[in-house]
């Protein structure tokens, strides 16, 4: 078995560590399935990514939607992160965990006016509008808050990010932004509509994108709009590229944020404004694992199953996108051999599953596995289907570890259905 390769999670003595913490440990307090992340590699992913670009005026605004923990939304703070949120649950959770309203961006191609409202009521660095009917709601919002909106326009460069259909978003056949013309046409609206100022232009063309030229490609069209704005007099103080960057889930060999940064900061210089960056997954996926235990093993004539307490209730990318997730034992056991087999959930669905023929350490019931990068995208896109509660989330750090989040009770499960019984 060739173990994932991390310096955050590693064997030592046959056991997997999370920094220093046997993965064991943790599972015999918190139960399983339950997420572990360490607390070092989001410290560390994030310092890489804002070394990177020392060179220009640059924030970053971690994309909470990978993983909305307040714990973590709390440590990119930490940092010095802003937050982008991309709906009013995720601007909840960003203020709940210390964000400042000027240290958080509001994105979504489907605000509500209510949203819009809060943006700013809070008044958030800037609102990321979608399109032009978009533009025109925030004005009269704004005016009937007598306000002036901060307001970014979110192009669509029309490039093809080469990921999962999706999970792209940068191509004209997608539902996000608008084209460069329109683009345009809005930003030369900018007299007409007094409730606004136009403060940025954006883009975000994907997510697990692991070539650089998509990104360069799109960088230069939108740089190209920047420039053209500028010689009209429309001087926007941020340009967003937005997030995206791929991380090694399998053998992808993905760029270096060495390589990002040598590929686009020379267009980005020339624009002599602050640069934000997006990144979620990047800064999260391979900082966690979802450890989940072997209920049985069994086999049929055509194939070898191991029955896990992990479904997709509990990471969903597997069953939705087909991604491929590294599983690997708590306990390595060189003695005991592999098998190809499918590691599956309880789920009444034939779609629930962790991995398909999978060459894996023969397991036995009571084994724990390790299913790697469910940093990003894991908990957050977890349900209760089945009435499966979620699981728990623990945060390590160095030495020791704690929960932070509990995993959820069956009264959390109701809420409050037995009051209409
Ligand atoms: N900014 C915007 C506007 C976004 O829509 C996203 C992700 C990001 C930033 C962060 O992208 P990242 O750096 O994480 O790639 N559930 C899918 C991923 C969906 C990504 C949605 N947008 C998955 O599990 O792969």
């Amino acid at each position: 078995m060739q173990p994932f390769p991390s310096t955050y999670f590693t064997y030592k003595n046959n056991q997997l560590h999370c920094e220093v913490v046997p993965v064991a440990e943790i599972v015999k307090q918190a139960g399983s399935p339950t997420y572990i992340y360490s607390k070092k590699y989001f410290e560390d992913a994030y310092k890489e990514f804002d070394a990177a670009f020392h060179e220009i005026h640059h924030k970053i605004f971690y994309a909470a939607k990978s993983n909305f923990n307040l714990s973590v939304i709390k440590t990119f703070l930490q940092l010095g992160s802003g937050v982008d949120v991309n709906s009013e649950g995720e601007l909840y959770r960003a203020l709940k965990a210390g964000a400042k309203p000027e240290n958080i961006i509001l994105t979504s191609v489907g605000k509500t006016k209510r949203e819009i409202e809060l943006g700013l009521e809070h008044d958030v660095l800037m609102i990321k509008a979608e399109s032009e009917e978009e533009v025109y709601l925030i004005n009269d919002i704004a005016e009937s808050m007598n306000k002036v909106a901060r307001v970014a326009i979110r192009v669509n460069p029309d490039v093809d990010a080469k990921t999962h259909p999706y999970i792209s978003t940068g191509l004209s056949e997608n539902k996000f932004g608008v084209n460069s013309e329109t683009a345009l046409k809005i930003f030369r609206m900018q007299n007409q509509l007094k409730n606004i100022v136009f403060t940025g232009i954006d883009m975000h063309i994907g997510s697990q994108i692991t070539s650089i030229s998509p990104f360069v490609e799109a960088v230069e069209k939108l740089a190209n709009l920047f420039l053209i704005l500028k010689k009209e007099g429309i001087e926007l103080k941020h340009f967003d590229v937005g997030g995206g960057i791929g991380i090694q889930y399998k053998d992808e060999k993905p760029f270096t944020i060495k390589e990002y940064a040598a590929a686009i900061l020379p267009i980005l210089k020339s624009l002599d404004c602050e640069i934000i960056f997006e990144p979620g997954r990047y800064l999260t996926a391979n900082a966690g694992i979802l450890v989940t235990e072997v209920l049985y093993t069994k086999k049929n004539q055509k194939k070898n199953f191991i029955v896990a307490d992990a479904a997709m209730t509990d990471l969903l990318r597997p069953s939705i996108y087909g991604a491929y997730h590294h599983i690997q034992p708590v306990n390595f056991d060189e003695t005991k051999g592999e098998i190809v087999a499918d590691v599956v959930g309880p789920v009444c669905e034939s779609g629930d599953f962790l991995a398909k023929k999978r060459s894996i350490q023969k397991s036995e019931h009571g084994d724990l596995l390790a299913v790697m990068s469910a940093g990003a995208y894991g908990m957050v896109m977890a349900s209760n289907y089945n009435a499966r509660r979620r699981p728990a989330e623990i945060l390590v750090e160095g030495n020791s570890f704690k929960v932070i989040r509990e995993r959820e009770t069956f009264e959390h499960l109701l809420w409050d259905e037995e009051n209409y019984l």
